[in-house]
């Protein structure tokens, strides 16, 4: 069902949407010295109490209208426990929230990263009102992107009605 960590980190990242966030940092870290692979997805949304932080993780607990499961994190914290790790959660009323998920990166049933890129461009081609940030560290590289960069004078183009258009979609 969910073969890529990609796909759990765009179930996870469409949580923090859902929950009002106008900022949403994604990071992920490869340490091979201390064989640990690293998810973490922090936003700046509406945040959890207690109570909806302790039922989560619970595969039949959502506060989505209409629907009996929520199985978003659920399915991420099982990921990680099967791979010697773990899911936590931080989060406060008002305070937005951090999913962390660790594994041990080597483990036979460790899922494959995946293919990002088509995680990024499906939110961000979702969501435009909402900035992204993606940071892959893996050793002493750093990749990072934010789509804040996006929104700066002369990368998006805007055509007006009426207006010249040079590209032709
Ligand atoms: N980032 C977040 N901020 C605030 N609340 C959250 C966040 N992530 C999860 N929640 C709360 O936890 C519940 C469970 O999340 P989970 O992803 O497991 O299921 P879901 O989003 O309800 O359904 P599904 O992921 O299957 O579409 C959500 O309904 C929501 O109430
Ligand atoms: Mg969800």
């Amino acid at each position: 069902m969910m073969e890529d960590l990609s796909l759990h980190v765009l179930d996870i990242a469409e949580n923090a949407v859902a929950a009002g966030a106008q900022k949403v940092d994604i990071r992920i870290a490869e340490d091979e010295k201390n064989d640990l692979l690293t998810i973490e997805i922090e936003d700046d949304g509406s945040g959890m109490d207690e109570e909806t932080l302790r039922k989560a993780t619970d595969p039949f607990f959502t506060t989505k209208k209409g629907r009996k499961v929520g199985l978003g994190l659920s399915l991420l914290s099982q990921a990680a426990k099967e791979c010697d790790g773990k899911l936590e959660i931080e989060s406060q009323p008002g305070q937005g929230a951090i999913v962390k998920a660790t594994f041990r990166r080597s483990h036979v049933d460790r899922k494959p990263l995946g293919d990002m890129a088509q995680t990024l461009s499906a939110l961000i081609a979702g969501h435009p009102g909402v900035r992204f940030t993606y940071a892959y560290r893996k050793g002493k590289t750093k990749q990072y992107v934010d789509t804040a960069e996006m929104w700066a004078d002369g990368f998006w183009k805007t055509v007006a009605p009426g207006e010249e258009d040079e590209q032709k979609v």
